[in-house]
């Protein structure tokens, strides 16, 4: 009896022996499929923490890697780009900071890499392959993000060109999300060429050459924000902005999974305060989001354009009817203002000298350290900046791709 029961133990046993055993031949063999001994390199170089901290104010450590959900604020210059990251600068979670002009340029330089079929035949022969080169970029892209400005728990660049990049960005940092800044193209370029802004590609003597830019600028960020799709790329109209700032800002934090804070309807206040909004002086519209959000630029442009231009709008930028604006009414209705926004600008205009003179205290603060001699010179260079040509000043985007 005794050894019966044993017996059946024993094959019970076994049995179970046999099975572990091709389980585990299976396993190996799946193993062996998914990772096969081929031509890669047998040893890869991985850091030994992904995750990076930066602290902020109260030493809180806040960590940042490839994975932190960033936010990419752009568009044209001009489209209110600097007004949008003023506003979410204001939030206290929330760092977008200056332009960096660096991170526009590296992703010009990755998209350089790739075109020439020699230079990339080159580069992987010397094993500097697609993926050395986007895990390189995106450390780049991440260290100036995360450091150029203080610690904040959602970090947030803005520098218009890098919306060029959407499709590729979003690749690099999965969950990051895009605010795509749209204006009507007839303001864009008449506040390029009435305020010099110096971009390569744009011939600032002509209205219809650089509508023509504008156009085509447009057609590409308009793209590639669609081809990400509605959850991770948001455009936003800077008319509508400007005239509804409360209902806008809502639905954007809301895009972003941020809570609600009152205090991004009033970024004028956080001007230059610790964990508010660093302007940079050299930024050309650093002189306009020291006032609270108004319309006053909304229509400059009307009486300005060419009519030759004005008649053959349709055809010249297309991109303005596809984006909604009537290439036909000059100017368009864009709408009524919220009464906070007719107020603000109504004090604008009525308050002009108390404008100028703050303009003028935020633009020359630190700059005695600076420049000592020239103290006196700032606020005039400033106010001149509208004549200057910028000879020497590096160019505002750097590779039109
Ligand atoms: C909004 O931010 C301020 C700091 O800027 C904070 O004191 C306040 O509690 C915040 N309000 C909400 C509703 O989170």
């Amino acid at each position: 009896m005794q050894d019966k029961a044993s017996m059946a133990i024993c094959r019970q046993l076994c049995r179970h022996k046999v099975y572990f055993a091709v389980i585990g031949l299976m396993l190996m063999y799946i193993l062996y499929q998914a990772f096969p001994c081929g031509s890669a390199p047998s040893i890869m170089m991985v850091p030994k923490e992904k995750t990076k901290y930066i602290y902020d104010i109260n030493q809180r450590a806040i960590p940042y890697d490839e994975n932190t959900p960033i936010i990419f604020v752009g568009g044209m210059p001009r489209s209110g780009t600097t007004l949008m990251r003023a506003m979410l600068d204001a939030h206290p979670e929330i760092r977008c900071g200056e332009e960096t002009r660096v991170i526009p340029r590296i992703l010009g330089m990755r998209t350089q890499w790739d075109k020439s079929a020699i230079e990339k035949k080159r580069l992987e022969e010397a094993g500097v392959t697609a993926e050395v080169l986007d895990s390189a970029v995106r450390a780049f892209i991440l260290e100036i993000i995360a450091k150029h400005g203080s610690a904040a728990t959602h970090l947030c660049n803005k520098d218009p060109f890098t919306l060029k990049s959407t499709v590729y960005l979003s690749k690099q940092f999965p969950q990051s999300k895009y605010i795509l800044m749209i204006r009507d193209g007839r303001a864009v370029v008449h506040s390029i060429i009435s305020r010099k802004v110096t971009i390569s590609g744009f011939d600032l003597k002509s209205y219809r050459k650089c509508l023509i830019k504008w156009n085509a600028a447009l057609e590409t960020m308009y793209a590639q924000c669609m081809h990400v799709g509605p959850h991770k790329c948001m455009p936003v109209y800077y008319e509508q902005l400007a005239l509804h700032p409360k209902e806008w800002m809502e639905r954007i934090l809301n895009f972003l999974n941020i809570p609600w804070n009152e205090s991004v309807l009033h970024h004028e206040d956080y001007v230059g305060k610790p964990g508010g909004i660093a302007l940079s002086k050299t930024e050309k519209s650093t002189d306009q989001v020291i006032k609270p959000v108004n319309i006053e630029a909304l229509s400059k442009w009307v009486g300005a354009l060419p009519d030759d231009v004005v008649q053959d709008m349709e055809n010249i930028a297309p991109m303005l009817k596809t984006l909604g604006y009537d290439p036909k009414a000059n100017p368009p209705n864009y709408g009524q203002p919220d009464p906070a926004v007719a107020d603000n600008t109504i004090h604008i205009k009525q308050n002009a000298d108390f404008w100028r003179k703050r303009e003028m205290d935020v633009l020359s603060q630190g700059a005695d350290d600076q420049f000592p001699q020239q103290q006196q010179g700032v606020g005039a260079q400033q106010e001149a900046a509208g004549s200057d040509p910028e000879k020497t000043a590096p160019k505002e985007e750097v590779s039109e791709r």
